[in-house]
């Protein structure tokens, strides 16, 4: 098997433990151990519970059962908890796919969503979200691209990087033209909660029984190094996918099971933090793009914690990135790890103050590129950073 250079991973591995600050990553601030336990209430006794023993292929019955609770119709038989989501797009997309199908796939998307489909010798058929549309997605422009030799149709909504999202409507009329062909939905809702002028989207999964919604700890939660993730689907396509499992991580850990669980408990505690942080950071990110308007264009997310914006003035994207995290510390990724070089990924979900000094570090990259001006923008007033 032949697979593509995962870019986005390479950069950061190149990045993400050398810079001080981080404005490029898809998910929010991360919970330490001492600071998830008192959120959810986890004390030292349940942990010194944990027997290190085998556990079930398909997740603990108590994790299960707290996923189904939380984000499906109560029904652990149609859960799947895995080692992050990534683990649950490796194993669906080898148990269903085959050299030669025809799989839909989102562009730009999270490159795992592709490359696997790729590596397996599948053809790939591009459903663009064009910043010239506002990253508008074109249900019609699908529609066209879903054919009777579709295998498969690959979305994340809301979308990383960009930040779009579909309305009720349009998941509708998405999963009326899948199941037409009786195709394969995989529906990654890896920032399913992380939305900001709309309800999360309902789970497709529960009408379509032929779509796998897969979901994570590791975006709106905080914690993403807890590394775990999960997948709806009918029972039978679980066992082909168990069927694989048996061959990479067989199961989880107990221990971060029993982490797992309790902070899918408490989950709303944990989101609401992040979210309100989230939407903070948004209103900075968006007074920083309006002093900027003549270097960045950009269109506001609907959802998840990363914009998308194009540098207007910057010549060679790729360097003005690397320069930003050599030169000044600070983290954004290049759009070239979603094959768009105008643009940049910019992650907006962590700590207040560490967004505002790398924006005030862009800016100083932004203006001495330029050669004009390095003043910093002036955020009117201090925004009140939530106490949590
Ligand atoms: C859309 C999307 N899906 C899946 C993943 C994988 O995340 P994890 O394996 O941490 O659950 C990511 C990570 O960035 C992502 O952006």
């Amino acid at each position: 098997m032949e697979i593509l250079t995962a870019q986005l991973e390479q950069w950061m591995r190149d990045y993400y433990f050398s810079t001080d600050i981080d404005i490029g990553s898809s998910g929010v601030e991360n919970f330490s151990m001492a600071e998830l336990r008192s959120l959810i209430g986890l004390d030292t006794a349940t942990i010194d519970k944990v027997a290190f023993n085998d556990s079930p292929s398909c997740g603990a019955d108590g994790l299960r059962r707290a996923i189904a609770e939380r984000w499906g119709d109560g029904d652990p038989e149609r859960v799947m908890a895995t080692h992050g989501s990534s683990e649950i797009i490796f194993l669906v997309m080898h148990a269903l796919l085959r050299r030669g199908d025809e799989v839909v796939v989102l562009d730009p998307c999270y490159h795992a969503l592709r490359n696997i489909a790729d590596s397996i010798g599948c053809e790939l058929k591009h459903w663009k979200l064009r910043f010239e549309d506002n990253f508008v997605a074109d249900i019609a422009a699908v529609k066209k691209l879903i054919t009777p030799r579709t295998r498969m149709v690959v979305v994340n909504f809301p979308h990383n990087p960009t930040g779009a999202t579909l309305t009720h409507e349009q998941l509708e009329e998405l999963v009326d033209a899948v199941s037409a062909v009786q195709a394969y939905l995989v529906w990654d809702s890896a920032f399913a909660e992380l939305t900001y002028d709309s309800e999360p989207l309902p789970d497709p999964s529960l009408v379509y029984n032929r779509c796998i919604t897969l979901g994570t700890l590791s975006k709106g939660y905080g914690l993403a190094g807890l590394r775990v993730g999960w997948c709806f689907a009918e029972p039978g396509l679980l066992n082909q996918f168990v069927h694989l499992r048996d061959y990479t991580t067989l199961y989880l850990s107990p221990l971060v099971e029993v982490v797992a669980q309790q902070a899918i408990e408490r989950a709303d505690v944990l989101l609401r933090m992040r979210l309100d942080r989230a939407r903070l950071n948004l209103s900075i990110v968006n007074k920083w793009l309006a002093y900027h308007k003549d270097d960045v264009r950009w269109v506001r997310p609907r959802g998840g914690v990363t914009i998308f914006p194009k540098l207007l003035r910057i010549d060679d994207v790729d360097q003005f990135c690397h320069r930003l995290a050599r030169e000044y510390g600070a983290m954004v990724v290049p759009g070239s790890c979603f094959e768009q070089p105008w643009h940049i990924r910019l992650g907006f979900g962590g700590p207040t103050l560490e967004l505002q000094d790398g924006l005030l570090r862009m800016s100083a990259l932004l203006g001495a590129g330029a050669g004009e001006r390095i003043a910093p923008p002036n955020y009117d007033s201090q925004p009140q950073i939530p106490a949590h």
